[in-house]
């Protein structure tokens, strides 16, 4: 463990001098993006965040207050397995790959820095909630996030200049070149392009958009590519956190908003209503199942095919490992209807992890309602229809509604403000949003946490400000 390096590793760094030397010299770059695109106007704070320190299950991170821009963003990968196997494809039971099979080269490219963009984007995304934080505890999430996306993106970055040579470090200079929402050097994917410049916005964005990073990470966890499975399996540890915030900050709202419903008019009472929620779920669900990529796919059915990229918990939840001339009966539109269609299933792989994400999802959802049942109120939240608004693969140019019906592109123009935030809904819920500084202190229209951080009360100093 070289924790005290310059960038903290485990993975025996100051051996490649080269290496190193390409990555000591990327690290001032990152930092001046992060200077300019990071959370605006903390940087100079003490925050008490965690800082990775080690991979174990036990003790791998440390708690301290810490100025963001000195945090320790590191390199750790989950140790070595002795006689790690390809678990999957037509190379199953092979060795590892310890370095990229050639002809998978270029994909395993793009997926490491699809994957590798999309971290700091959400730092950019991001970057202005400082500013109307519900309260100090929230404040140390977000920026808990923020940092942590950022060491992802060195993750990512490891990757590419370990193993891809000269292409690899000129994708990693093009990770802090993209902007989120820049229409000239946007970041590749649509929901990581999308404003979140509010905390309902937050809360959705880390419930429903982190989660793909849960399922693609897991599925990429299990690569036959070693190095590539050890990263992604030490990130999925800090990723849980994320989607801690997202699902009990959004039951939080969902709380609040059920207290003020009992006391009246929840807009006159300066709360979020629950259907302004629910419509900020069908926007974020929505983008989010995008992130999966297309019903039928060929790249997903090579990947597994290579080894490289397997299925939700590939080795716990499956038997049978080649999943060759099996099939999948997946939905699509033909001649104006709703038709079922099968496919070879390695076709169907994308649908298949987005299933999965689905009903993690739907868990959420019954927490909320659950926070619903509790307060005594009788309305419920509920995810749209996967085929609801979306704009990648098979019903992407089609149009339905909420449930999945077909309907006309005018009809969903016309209902479109009844499923999907307005912007009267969007400067609403801008509108309560102002911040909470003072220790202890919430803001109106969300309810406190059940318990702080690593034990720490809700009072704690999380931020010093
Ligand atoms: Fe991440
Ligand atoms: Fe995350």
């Amino acid at each position: 463990m070289n924790l005290y390096d310059r960038i903290p590793n485990n993975v025996n760094l100051s051996e490649d001098k080269k290496l190193q030397r390409a990555l000591e010299k990327w690290l001032p770059n990152y930092l001046e993006w992060w200077r300019e695109m990071g959370p605006e106007g903390f940087q100079d704070k003490d925050v008490w965040l965690r800082t990775a320190v080690d991979v174990g299950s036990e003790g791998w991170a440390h708690f301290d207050y810490v100025k963001m821009p000195d945090y320790r963003w590191g390199i750790f990968l989950e140790p070595a397995q002795p006689d790690y196997k390809v678990g999957f494809g037509d190379n199953l039971g092979r060795p590892g790959y310890q370095e990229v099979p050639g002809e998978f080269r270029n994909a395993l490219r793009r997926i490491i820095v699809t994957q590798g963009d999309t971290e700091p984007a959400s730092v950019e995304q991001q970057r202005q909630l400082g500013k109307t934080c519900p309260s100090l505890y929230d404040l140390r999430n977000l920026f808990q996030v923020n940092v942590e996306e950022g060491r992802h993106l060195w993750a990512m970055v490891y990757l590419l200049h370990r193993y891809f040579g000269r292409d690899g470090r000129d994708e990693a200079d093009e990770l802090l070149e993209r902007r989120s929402g820049n229409p000239d050097k946007p970041r590749i994917l649509e929901a990581f392009n999308q404003p979140c410049d509010d905390w309902l916005n937050f809360f959705a964005f880390t419930m429903f958009t982190d989660r793909d990073g849960k399922y693609q990470l897991s599925a990429l966890a299990e690569s036959g590519f070693e190095p590539l499975a050890r990263t992604c399996q030490f990130m999925l540890t800090e990723e849980a956190h994320h989607m801690f915030v997202g699902d009990t900050g959004l039951g939080r709202v969902v709380r609040r908003t059920a207290q003020l419903t009992k006391q009246g008019d929840v807009r006159e009472l300066s709360g979020i209503p629950l259907d302004v929620i629910q419509k900020y779920i069908n926007f974020w669900f929505s983008y989010s199942l995008d992130l999966f990529g297309g019903e039928i796919s060929s790249n997903s059915a090579d990947f597994f095919a290579a080894g490289l990229k397997g299925r939700y918990k590939e080795r716990e939840q499956y038997t049978e490992h080649t999943a060759a001339n099996q099939t999948f009966t997946l939905t699509i539109v033909e001649d104006g209807q709703l038709k079922p269609r099968e496919v070879p299933l390695r076709n169907a792989l994308n649908e298949m992890l987005r299933g999965e994400y689905v009903k993690d999802c739907e868990k959420g959802l019954a927490r909320w309602n659950k926070v619903l049942a509790d307060e005594g109120v009788s309305e419920r939240l509920f995810l749209p229809h996967a085929r609801f608004h979306r704009h990648v693969g098979e019903y992407a140019g089609h149009t339905f509604d909420i449930e999945g019906n077909l309907i006309s592109r005018e009809e969903f123009e016309r209902r479109r403000t009844e499923w999907l935030p307005t912007m009267e809904d969007r400067e609403y819920v801008r509108s309560l949003m102002y911040p909470v500084f003072e220790p202890g202190k919430i803001a109106n229209w969300i309810a406190p946490p059940a318990a702080g951080i690593k034990g720490k009360p809700f009072e704690f100093e999380y931020v010093r400000l």
